[in-house]
């Protein structure tokens, strides 16, 4: 009687044990998935932020001169290495006198680009 009391208690608490265990593990990966969502969250708004710019000062001269370059949310990481070779290495863009970008602008843009860079999946 007393042996299968014992035996008993040991077992409640093996079985608290293992689920304190399990709620830690729990929280871990919630905390994860919370910063992969904060992560992502942040790809997407530094996008967002660039693509204001890239229609603001790019797009308004790309829809009469070169359409064919016409940015959107889309389609704008994949030409993300394009347009750091045009606007931050040949300085060739934004085109023309009249269009500039301010210097918020270039980090903006700059932030975006090495986030698309470095992400494969184009979130
Ligand atoms: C005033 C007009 C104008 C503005 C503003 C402008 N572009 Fe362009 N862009 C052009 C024209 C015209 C071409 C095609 C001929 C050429 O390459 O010069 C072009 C071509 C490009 C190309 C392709 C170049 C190549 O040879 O691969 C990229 C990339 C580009 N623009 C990015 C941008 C970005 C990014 C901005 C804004 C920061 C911008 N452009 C602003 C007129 C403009």
């Amino acid at each position: 009687m007393m042996i299968t009391l014992v035996k008993l208690i040991i077992g409640i608490f093996a079985i608290l044990a293992v689920n304190s265990i399990n709620t830690y593990e729990s929280i871990e990966e919630y905390n994860e998935l919370t910063e992969l969502y904060a992560s992502n969250y942040t790809l997407k708004a530094s996008r967002v932020k660039a693509f204001q710019i890239l229609e603001n000062k790019c797009n308004v001269c790309h829809y009469k001169r070169n359409k064919r370059r016409v940015f959107t949310l889309e389609n704008m990481n994949p030409w993300a290495n394009d347009i750091y070779n045009q606007v931050f290495i040949k300085k060739r863009m934004p085109k023309g006198k009249k269009i500039k970008l301010t210097s918020k602008e270039y980090q903006e843009l700059l932030t975006w680009i090495s986030s698309a860079k470095a992400s494969t999946n184009g979130i």
